[in-house]
Parts: C-alpha cells; sequence; structure tokens
C-alpha cells in the first residue's frame, strides 16, 4: 500500500504514467507534473487557491469563441508564447528572420493581392509602403514567397473587433516577385491594448500592468522548401516598445518609417523596408506558429483534436 504525502504524490503520478507509448508524450506529461508539483509545493498552495486557480482557467475556455482565443492571449501575457517562439528559432539551422506572435487576430483564409495592392480598405490614418525582399540564408531573392500581413488600424483595433467578422480589413496575403521582392500600402499601426475584458485582462489589472503593445504590423512568410517565419515589425518610438504585455519586441524587428526613401517603390509615401530571411527546411523541422487562426482551434476542439 502507497503512503502518499506532498512529496511520493509526484512519483506515484509519474509510475501511473510510466506506459505512455508514445515517448514524447511521456516526456512532455512526467516533466509537467514534477513542475506542477513542485510549484505547488513551494508555494504552498491552499485548496481555496487552487480552486480559483480553476474558476481562471475554466472562464478562460469559455471566453473562447471562433474570432477569440483567449487561452492563446494567457500563454502570450505569461510570456510562454515567446518562449516557445526562442526555442524555435534556436532550432533553425541556418540565419532566419527571428520569430514574434502570432496572436489571437489571425486569420488564415485572408485575400490574396497583387504587389503593389493597398490593405488599407478604410485608408484613415498615416499611408506607408512597406517593400524589401524575402531572401534565403545566403541572401538570395526566394521567388513566389508567400507574405501574409495583418496589423490593427490607426486607432489599434484589428477588423475582428470591429465589424463583422466575414469582412476583413488591413490583412491580404502577397507573393514575392521573382527576385524575392514584395512590396504593398496600407496605414501605419498604433499601438494598442490587448484585449482586457476577459479573465486575462482581470489577471493584468491584479498585476498593474499596463497591457499595452507597441505599434506592429504581424506577418507570416514561407515558400516551399523553407521554415515558414511568423513574426512582426514594431515602429521605433512607440512608448511600450520596451515593456511590450505580451514580449513580443526584439531588436532586430524594431523598423522606422523612412520618409525621404528614393529606393521605395512608391517615392512619394513614408517607407518602411525589411529583409526577411528564411532557413531550409531541415530534419523533421514543423510548422513555426505559436498560435492559429482561432476558428480553426475552436473546430479542431470540437473535432477532438482530429
Ligand atoms: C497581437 O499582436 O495581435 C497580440 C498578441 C498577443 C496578445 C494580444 C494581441
Ligand atoms: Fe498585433
Amino acid at each position: 500500500m502507497l503512503a502518499i504525502d506532498e512529496m511520493s504524490i509526484t512519483d506515484a503520478a509519474l509510475d501511473q504514467m510510466s506506459a505512455t507509448p508514445n515517448p514524447r508524450l511521456q516526456e512532455i506529461m512526467s516533466s509537467l507534473v514534477r513542475h506542477l508539483h513542485a510549484f505547488a509545493r513551494e508555494v504552498d498552495l491552499k485548496p481555496e487557491e487552487w480552486l480559483e486557480g480553476i474558476r481562471f482557467l475554466t472562464s478562460v475556455g469559455q471566453k473562447c469563441t471562433e474570432f477569440r482565443q483567449e487561452f492563446i492571449l494567457l500563454s502570450d501575457t505569461l510570456g510562454m508564447s515567446a518562449l516557445v517562439n526562442a526555442l524555435h528559432d534556436k532550432r533553425a539551422t541556418a540565419d532566419t528572420t527571428k520569430s514574434s506572435l502570432l496572436g489571437p487576430f489571425y486569420r488564415q483564409d485572408s485575400p490574396t493581392l497583387p504587389l503593389g495592392a493597398n490593405i488599407a480598405g478604410k485608408g484613415k490614418g498615416m499611408q506607408v509602403v512597406i517593400y524589401g525582399r524575402v531572401v534565403d540564408s545566403a541572401g538570395r531573392g526566394v521567388p513566389n514567397a508567400s507574405v501574409e500581413i495583418w496589423q490593427p488600424d490607426d486607432e489599434g483595433w484589428y477588423d475582428l473587433q470591429l465589424q463583422d467578422p466575414s469582412q476583413m480589413d488591413l490583412r491580404g496575403r502577397f507573393y514575392t516577385d521573382s527576385e524575392g521582392r514584395y512590396y504593398l500600402r496600407t496605414i501605419a499601426p498604433t499601438g494598442y491594448m490587448i484585449p482586457m475584458d476577459g479573465p486575462v485582462g482581470d489577471m493584468i489589472r491584479a498585476q498593474k500592468r499596463h497591457g499595452f503593445r507597441p505599434a506592429h504590423i504581424h506577418f507570416l512568410i514561407g515558400a516551399p522548401g523553407y521554415r515558414e517565419v511568423v513574426t512582426a515589425l514594431y515602429l521605433s518610438g512607440d512608448e511600450h516598445i520596451d515593456s511590450d504585455t505580451v514580449f513580443g519586441v526584439t531588436e532586430s524587428l524594431v523598423v522606422n518609417v523612412n520618409h525621404n526613401d528614393p529606393a521605395a517603390p512608391l517615392p512619394n509615401l513614408p517607407s518602411i523596408k525589411f529583409d526577411f530571411q528564411l532557413a531550409a527546411l531541415a530534419g523533421d523541422a514543423m510548422l513555426g506558429r505559436v498560435g492559429a487562426d482561432p476558428s480553426q482551434i475552436v473546430k479542431k476542439a470540437a473535432d477532438g483534436g482530429h
């Protein structure tokens, strides 16, 4: 007969899982149990605190819909998404643009547009052109690479937050030309507060955090044979550039808006130039997305994860 106490419970739980046939599942679950138990012992977790945690996670789940992913928001605000991105980047076998958060506002079915098109349907805000190349690790252009872009408007709102989700704005997919070049028009976004009307917002307020993200534009870059890159470009000068609530900013992703760039494809507009670098796919590399279109997550969960 086992004598269960606050120490032996860990081995008892690990023992019951020890026959898990999938070795990766076994590794992840046993490590999770060890760390969860150590956490409870470290803080001497009380029953009412345990129940508060259960209530919190229940309300996080209840807040999730086809258009809202509160669990991703929780992961983001705990620094977990940025950590998984950093681990993912460490596995790249060649130089590549650094990852940054996919966030809860990505949609996989944004419209494909011709190079040079304007993604800002409503057109409010400072017009800018974003241009550059998608290159491989040796700096050679990658033709026909997919460049997906999504961003908030000049008041910090994404289309998903503002309007009927069947209508899309400030997002699109472009393909690079034969030399790997891309360019598009948009408006400069502003920084914004992450969605604060759910349990994650309650947590942020309880921690006296400001809840802001600095102004940024999201990108998902991919091409056959290359490891895809989920990233974002951050506009220099934003007051929250060093205190992003979700830890997405890294130096190499900070860009300037240039007001006098004769090399820009539309030289009369302010411009942002950025070359995205893709590493070749290696070994068992998987998708680089720490996140997904919220509607796909809900669909997959309803299908039992299959
Ligand atoms: C975003 O950049 O879209 C985002 C990322 C994490 C939390 C909230 C928003
Ligand atoms: Fe964002």
